[in-house]
């Protein structure tokens, strides 16, 4: 049976060290036959990941039918910074069963991991499982509704 990937498209972005993974994903995209586009970084070079995170980010805010990895050493400066982004909810997984839910409960838009936290093989499968996830809506709905009210009375 074909891949279902539920994204139109797969707006891509890591640091230096989250390079080769991101390679790594991105040829698995390519064997799914799954529309992408990299926004960087493009060498090994050391660079900020909250640039990425940022141009990620505005990429999927507002696209229903988008969705985002980043991939930085372990997904959490990615995570940290796309989640000051408006419209993103970004989930750091290190297994299936938490890219699932993320996206299953959280309608998280941006999937992001740590190249010196998982291999290849598991990011993978995870990818998979987040990209082919969808959000069950309902109860779910509610509370990720209510995460933005109680932001905008902060700020
Ligand atoms: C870079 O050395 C590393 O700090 C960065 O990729 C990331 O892991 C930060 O969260």
């Amino acid at each position: 049976m074909d891949y279902v990937c539920l994204a139109n498209i797969v707006y891509l972005g890591s640091d230096h060290a989250g390079y080769s993974l991101k390679k790594e994903i991105i040829d698995n995209l390519d064997a799914l036959k799954v529309k992408y586009e990299d926004l960087g970084t493009h060498t090994t070079e050391s660079c900020d990941y909250p640039d990425f995170a940022a141009a990620v980010s505005k990429a999927v805010n507002g696209k229903d039918d988008a969705l985002g990895i980043l991939i930085c050493g372990t997904g959490q400066g990615m995570a940290m910074t796309a989640n000051r982004m408006p419209g993103t909810r970004a989930a750091v997984c290190t297994n299936e069963f938490a890219a699932r839910m993320a996206r299953a409960h959280n309608d998280a838009n941006i999937l992001c991991m740590g190249e010196r936290i998982v291999g290849p093989g598991l990011a993978g499968s995870i990818v998979q499982a987040f990209l082919s996830t969808a959000f069950e809506g309902g109860r779910h709905l509610r509370r990720i509704q209510r995460i933005d009210a109680l932001a905008a009375n902060e700020s």
